[in-house]
């Protein structure tokens, strides 16, 4: 299993606590998702390489630094939408490509359904963005797509793993580094994350 970093700040706490409760309604489920969406994107850009630049300011020249290369949000639909609005704002200059993958309802299996995916991946810090990490079957098929299209730096940001998923992922795409706020028990027999906080793609479109 890879070991994921997980955010342990109280603010992220709080924000994944009531994201969890069952009467969260959509509107505040996705205010609190917006949140630990820039929260965990700082940390996971933390050790982004940046190049070194000279830059005046109205006083004197002075050294600054700038991203070394594009970056590419990649949310998962649906629910992944919830942490590309959150995180574009920080990076306006990203791209973002989308990667539809549904589950199965009887398997849960990863149904890819639609992708748009940009042609310069391969110079690209690539952002996998999910909230769940279930069984890791969408996260390993995501992960899968983007490196055949030529992906090669990816990190994944999420907001509820469990063992399976991250088991999962390591085992088929141990270079890819995940960041979320939570490490929960495990699955329920339909796969679903326990605790977790539910179907993340419902809570926060309200079907
Ligand atoms: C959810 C979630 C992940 C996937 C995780 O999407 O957003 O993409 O399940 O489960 P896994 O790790 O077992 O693959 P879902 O398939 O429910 O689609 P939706 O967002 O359109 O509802
Ligand atoms: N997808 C979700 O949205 N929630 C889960 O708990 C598992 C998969």
């Amino acid at each position: 299993m890879n070991p994921p970093v997980i955010l342990t700040h109280p603010l992220a706490l709080s924000h994944l606590t009531e994201m969890r409760r069952f009467d969260t309604p959509p509107r505040r489920f996705r205010w609190h998702l917006h949140r630990l969406a820039e929260m965990l994107f700082l940390e996971a850009s933390r050790s982004l390489d940046t190049s070194a630049l000279r830059v005046l300011t109205p006083l004197a020249e002075t050294a600054g630094a700038a991203l070394a290369r594009p970056i590419v949000l990649v949310p998962v639909l649906r629910a992944g939408l919830g942490l590309s609005e959150a995180i574009l704002p920080l990076v306006p200059d990203a791209v973002v490509a989308h990667l539809g993958i549904r589950r199965d309802e009887e398997t849960a299996k990863p149904v890819p359904y639609y992708a748009n995916l940009p042609a310069a991946l391969a110079e690209a810090d690539v952002f996998l963005l999910d909230p769940m990490l279930a069984t890791g079957g969408s996260a390993c098929a995501a992960a899968a797509q983007l490196k055949a299209a030529g992906a090669r730096r990816m990190r994944m940001i999420n907001v509820v793993s469990c063992p399976e998923g991250l088991a999962a992922l390591g085992a088929e795409h141990p270079d890819v580094p995940v960041f979320t706020a939570a490490l929960d028990d495990g699955l329920n027999e339909k796969c679903y994350i326990v605790p977790g906080l539910g179907d993340a793609g419902d809570r926060c479109f309200g079907t």
